[in-house]
């Protein structure tokens, strides 16, 4: 999304045509599930036009570059880190949360440079990421029944009747807080945002309390040394080489939005979402007949696909087919999230299926949305050790099965929260009324996140050892 996206040279991806029979509102056609219902439809009309003429939030040459770093990534020779909250919310657009969240980001992913040996492709979870699926469309309290809340791009978290109303002015005010976080994440990457670079400057006082302390300390050592060995060779600070890219992510669900950033651009075929590098459809809406899956099918962009423990072989390589006929590197990225209890059971049939269709993927693991769990007093959480246990899992899966992982997918922040339990601190069940702040899904933390950063490399460490 910066500098290196912009400047390397992007080597053609081989594509065929644009799909046939396709536009950009040719979903409208299908059953489009978790889709806002607003009351005031020339109201939303007003907005979507207003929106489908503001400037874009990416470039198709920045997209076009990832599909090729993806298509690197499947090819064994990148790895991807995505990461970021469940849900953005509009009111926490703001300096430090949106520093501290690249900060961690960019930490984790020079660990995974420093010991995978390769290089990382980084994507955010945010700058869009502001449409949630509900389990139902409305929430009852106390005998009140109102509309769930779908996100602050459709409606307020405020549990009041104004609020739970689908305001279109939201999707308005959701670009425009996209394009300021954009702004400031490309402002902050392209400046250098030099001290998240060394380690000195690292908050690392939890590594004491993890069994792997001496590792951990091991590591950061040499990430730190071979940093400074970079500097001087170059002569320049790491911060300052201009090589960092960053691209953006987030579940294209509500599809009014993501049909108003659906664009061509001169000196390219066919159509591009302009909203964001990399679109995912969720586990809920990836229905093959469905509205989701038809939106996704005439767009360029690479496309993720969240895979659950309810997904038949079938239907997974159905999926491949329609979204990507032409078997085109670069294009599909499967994001499995089974559950530590389900991955062993359901991934291995998966893999072979798609193994047998001859057709490229990247495979990158969400060990988060399978552990969510309810504590006894009610409280939504992830217990990190699962969460640790299904990455682990998922390597050896792979690997057992002649296939390969080559990414994580987590719902992290910068901050100290206390929202998932366990990790080096091994935070309890009582913790988490301390800093619980998501609204949605709960997060790991800026420790939890390194630390499980740090626990990849040492889990490849031992593995090629
Ligand atoms: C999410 O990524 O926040 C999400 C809702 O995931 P899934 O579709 O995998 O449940
Ligand atoms: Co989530």
């Amino acid at each position: 999304m910066n500098n290196a996206a912009s400047t390397r040279p992007v080597r053609p991806v081989q594509e065929v045509a644009q799909a046939p029979d396709w536009q950009p509102q040719s979903w409208q056609e299908l059953p489009a599930l978790q889709q806002a219902t607003y009351p005031d439809s020339a109201a939303l009309n007003a907005a979507l036009a207003k929106l489908a003429n503001l400037p874009p939030l990416v470039t198709s040459w920045e997209i076009l570059s990832l599909r090729e770093q993806i298509a690197e990534a499947q090819e064994g020779r990148r790895f991807v880190l995505q990461g970021g909250d469940c849900a953005e919310s509009f009111d926490e657009v703001c300096s430090p949360l949106i520093t501290n969240r690249l900060k961690v980001l960019l930490q984790m992913s020079l660990a995974l440079v420093h010991g995978l040996e390769m290089p990382v492709v980084r994507i955010g979870r945010f700058a869009g990421q502001y449409a949630k699926p509900r389990s139902s469309d409305n929430e009852t309290r106390d005998g009140v029944t109102l509309p769930s809340y779908r996100g602050d791009l459709v409606n307020s978290i405020e549990f009041t009747e104004a609020g739970r109303i689908p305001d279109p002015e939201r999707l308005l005010k959701a670009h425009y807080y996209s394009a300021m976080t954009m702004n400031f994440v490309r402002s902050l990457v392209d400046g250098g945002f030099a001290d998240v670079h060394h380690t000195e400057y690292w908050d690392l006082s939890w590594v004491e309390h993890s069994p792997l302390a001496s590792e951990f300390h091991r590591l950061t050592e040499s990430l730190g040394q071979s940093l400074r060995f970079m500097e001087t060779i170059t002569g320049r600070d790491v911060g300052s080489l201009r090589r960092v890219d960053f691209f953006t992510s987030h579940e294209a669900l509500h599809l009014h939005y993501e049909q108003a950033q659906t664009r061509q651009v001169p000196r390219q075929w066919g159509w591009f979402n302009l909203g964001t590098h990399f679109p995912w459809i969720g586990m809920r809406t990836a229905d093959l007949d469905g509205a989701h899956v038809e939106y996704f099918r005439g767009i360029r962009n690479p496309v993720g696909i969240k895979v659950g423990p309810g997904i038949s072989r079938e239907w997974l390589t159905g999926l491949l087919e329609k979204l990507n006929p032409a078997r085109e590197p670069g294009r599909m990225v499967l994001i499995h999230r089974m559950g530590e209890s389900h991955i062993e059971e359901k991934l291995p049939r998966l893999i072979r299926a798609v193994q047998d269709t001859g057709s490229p993927v990247l495979w990158i693991s969400d060990p988060m949305h399978g552990n969510t769990e309810s504590t006894g007093s009610g409280i939504k959480t992830r217990r990190f050790g699962k969460v640790l246990r299904e990455m682990e899992l998922a390597f050896e899966i792979h690997r057992d099965c002649n296939s390969r992982l080559g990414g994580v997918h987590l719902e992290l922040t910068g901050e100290n929260v206390t929202e998932c339990t366990g990790g080096a601190r091994d935070l309890s069940d009582e913790d988490l009324t301390r800093d619980y702040k998501s609204t949605v899904d709960p997060r790991l933390n800026y420790e939890q996140s390194l630390e499980l950063a740090m626990l990849i490399v040492s889990k490849h460490k031992h593995n090629v050892a």
